[in-house]
């Protein structure tokens, strides 16, 4: 049998208009496999990620979860069949508390409780602050409640954008810590764009480089990765 993909990307092309930011892109992720996109500012990376979701449209090509295409499918209804997604930009209500953020992740209150544990295991200090405002909350408190709020539906699928960026080492490895223990006990498919190099060689299965919409290089991560990748970042 051909290998199940859990995400797979076949020459995808997406822009903003007439131009094509996204070139041709074929990129195939394994269940449980975490691969992490990297590249330097402005190549692409958040438009790949948004036309997965279906903000944009696909130009050219074909994108398949577990097989089956979803081109052409609607934001709202992707994010419900499971594929999570944690934005560059602050997406946060910011009037609203950390609770109530959370809560807002999911359809109805079913599986809140249940779900509310789970990510405080991950981040702790949610569970203390639950009625502060998400607006007033630091800014790498505000990535890890946007991590939080993608978690709380179980994602089979989870798409992060730079989430480590601008934050302290020790929050990083929170976040480190917390998506290799959601891939161990769930078996999430994860596809991290990142530029912060370390973090994402630490939690990565492979890596590959987006370079003016294309994908210029992909491996599995190994020993040679880390001089490989940082030839491609260097300015
Ligand atoms: N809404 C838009 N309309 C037109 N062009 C856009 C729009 N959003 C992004 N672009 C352009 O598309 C290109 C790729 O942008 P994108 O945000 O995907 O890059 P990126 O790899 O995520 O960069 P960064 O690492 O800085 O987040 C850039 O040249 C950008 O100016
Ligand atoms: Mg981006």
């Amino acid at each position: 049998m051909a290998d199940a993909f859990k995400l797979e990307l076949s020459t995808v092309s997406s822009g903003y208009g007439a131009v094509d930011v996204v070139n041709e892109v074929s990129l195939a992720i394994r269940p449980g496999e975490i691969l992490t996109l990297m590249g330097k500012n402005g190549m692409g990376k958040t438009t790949l990620l948004k036309t997965i979701l279906g903000f944009l449209r696909v130009g050219k090509g074909k994108i398949e979860v577990d097989g089956a295409p979803i081109t052409d499918r609607k934001p709202a209804e992707l994010i419900a069949s499971g594929i999570g997604y944690a934005p560059q930009e602050l997406p946060l209500f910011q009037d609203l508390s950390i609770r109530d953020n959370l809560r807002l992740a999911l359809k109805g209150d079913r599986d809140l409780a249940s779900a509310l544990e789970r990510v405080y295991g991950y981040f702790p200090f949610l569970k203390d602050r639950l009625t502060q405002n998400a607006g007033t909350l630091s800014g790498g408190e505000q990535k890890m409640l946007i991590l939080a709020r993608a978690l709380m539906l179980r994602p089979t699928l989870l798409l992060i954008d730079e989430i480590s960026e601008g934050l302290q080492p020790s929050v990083v490895q929170n976040i480190a810590k917390a998506l290799r223990d959601d891939r161990e006990k769930r078996g999430t498919t994860i596809l991290l764009v990142e530029q912060n190099l370390d973090f994402a060689l630490s939690v990565a299965d492979r890596w590959a480089i987006l370079k003016l919409g294309a994908i210029e290089d992909e491996s599995a991560n190994g020993p040679d990765s880390r001089s490989r990748v940082l030839q491609h970042l260097k300015i």
